[in-house]
C-alpha cells in the first residue's frame, strides 16, 4: 500500500477559521445585500479579487506567475476573503511535479507553446496547452483576468460548463486529435464528482499508460516516489479536507476489484458516504478494500453523464501531504500516475 507523506513542517498561520459563518459586512466590493449562512465564495469576493489583482501597478507588466499568486494569497487573508486556492504547502509538491513530469504546455520548459490560441490540431505538433474547466462563468472570467495578468493568455483555455459533459465532449469542442492523452490532470471541484470524472477521461482515452522503462525516482518534500513521467498523473486536491473516501478507493483498486464492481448495475440514489478515519494512522489502510460501491452512483451534478470507466487502468497512488492555506488544516494530495493497461 502506497505510503503517506508526512508533512514535518510547521502549519501556515490560521487567517480563518475552519469554514466559519461568515456575515458579509457592507463593504463597497461585495455586493450590497449582506448574506448569512456558510459563506467562503460567490459572494463577489471573486470580482473583487480581480478588480485588486487589476489595480496592482506590480502586476502591470506580465511579471509572471508568482507575482500573482503572491497577490491571490494576500487578498484571500483579508476577512470574509478565504479563497478556495490549492495554497502553497500543496502547490509546491504539485510544481515538483510539473517540473519533473515537464508536460508540453509550459511555457518556461517549450517557448514556442502557444496553444490553443494558434494550434493547427496535429497531433505530432510539439506544441499543447493547459485546458481548465469552470462552472461557473464568474469564476471563469476571474481565472482569465488573472491568468492574462500572468502573461499565461496564449496557453490557458478556459471551458466553461459544467465538468462531465464537457469531459465528454472535450475533443470535439477543442478540435483535440483522437490520439492525444493528457501528461497530467488536477482535479480540484465538486467532491463527489472526482470518481465518475476520472471515469469519463479514462473511457475518453485521455488517460494513457507508462511506456516501459521510463519509472523514475523524484524526490518530493519527505517522501521518494516513483515516477512514471510519461504516464498520465492525476492529481486530487483535497482528500484529507473534506476527504474523498469513494475517489481514493477507485484509484488504489486492483482491476479485478473495478471489474467486480462493473458487473454490478448502477445505483440509483447515493449510498450512505463512507467517513474517513478519524486517526491518520489508519488512512494508509483505510482504503484498500473500498468504499468501491459508492462509485456505482452518478452524482446529478454529472448532468446525465456517467463514465463506466476502463478498470484495466492500472494506477500507482499515493498522497503528498500540506496545509489548507487558511485555515492551517491538514490536507493532502492524491497522486495518481497511470502505469499500464491490463488485458481483462
Ligand atoms: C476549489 S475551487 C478550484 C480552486 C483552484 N484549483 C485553485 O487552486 O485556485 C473549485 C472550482 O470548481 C468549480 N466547479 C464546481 N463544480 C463544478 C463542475 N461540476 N464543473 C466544473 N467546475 C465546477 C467551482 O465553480 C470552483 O471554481
Amino acid at each position: 500500500m502506497a505510503p503517506i507523506a508526512v508533512d514535518e513542517r510547521p502549519a501556515p498561520p490560521k487567517y480563518h477559521g475552519k469554514f466559519e459563518i461568515h456575515k458579509l459586512k457592507s463593504d463597497q466590493s461585495f455586493q450590497s445585500e449582506p448574506v448569512q449562512g456558510t459563506v467562503y465564495h460567490g459572494d463577489g469576493r471573486e470580482e473583487a479579487l480581480l478588480k485588486h489583482l487589476q489595480s496592482l501597478p506590480q502586476l502591470q507588466n506580465k511579471p509572471g506567475t508568482q507575482p500573482v499568486l503572491d497577490a491571490i494569497h494576500e487578498f484571500g487573508k483579508g476577512e470574509n476573503r478565504y479563497l478556495m486556492s490549492v495554497g502553497d504547502t500543496k502547490g509546491t509538491g504539485i510544481e515538483k511535479l510539473i517540473n519533473e513530469k515537464k508536460p508540453k504546455h509550459l511555457p518556461k520548459i517549450h517557448p514556442n507553446s502557444v496553444y490553443p490560441a494558434n494550434w493547427t490540431g496535429d497531433a505530432n505538433e510539439d506544441k499543447a496547452g493547459y485546458i481548465s474547466l469552470e462552472k461557473s462563468e464568474v469564476y471563469a472570467a476571474t481565472a482569465r483576468g488573472a491568468i492574462e495578468l500572468a502573461g499565461l493568455g496564449d496557453v490557458v483555455k478556459i471551458v466553461t460548463g459544467s465538468s462531465t459533459p464537457s469531459l465528454k465532449n472535450l475533443r470535439k469542442t477543442l478540435n483535440l486529435p483522437r490520439p492525444i492523452k493528457f501528461d497530467m490532470i488536477f482535479i480540484d471541484h465538486l467532491k463527489p464528482l472526482y470518481t465518475n470524472d476520472l471515469k469519463v477521461m479514462e473511457e475518453e482515452g485521455l488517460i494513457a499508460p507508462v511506456s516501459r522503462d521510463d519509472n523514475v525516482k523524484v524526490r518530493i518534500e519527505l517522501i521518494e516516489m516513483h515516477l512514471a513521467l510519461k504516464g498520465t498523473i492525476i492529481v486530487a486536491d483535497n482528500v484529507v479536507k473534506p476527504g474523498n473516501p469513494a475517489y481514493l478507493s477507485y484509484v488504489r483498486a486492483k482491476p479485478e476489484q473495478k471489474r467486480a464492481m462493473l458487473a454490478r448495475p448502477p445505483l440509483k440514489t447515493q449510498p450512505p458516504v463512507t467517513p474517513n478515519p478519524s486517526d491518520p494512522s489508519e488512512w494508509e489502510t483505510a482504503f484498500c478494500d473500498g468504499p468501491l460501491e459508492e462509485t456505482l452512483w452518478t452524482p446529478v451534478e454529472s448532468d446525465g453523464v456517467t463514465g463506466r470507466g476502463d478498470p484495466d487502468l492500472v494506477y500507482s497512488s499515493e498522497m503528498i501531504g500540506g496545509w489548507d492555506p487558511y485555515t492551517g488544516e491538514r490536507d493532502a494530495c492524491e497522486v495518481s500516475v497511470c502505469l499500464r493497461k491490463e488485458s481483462s
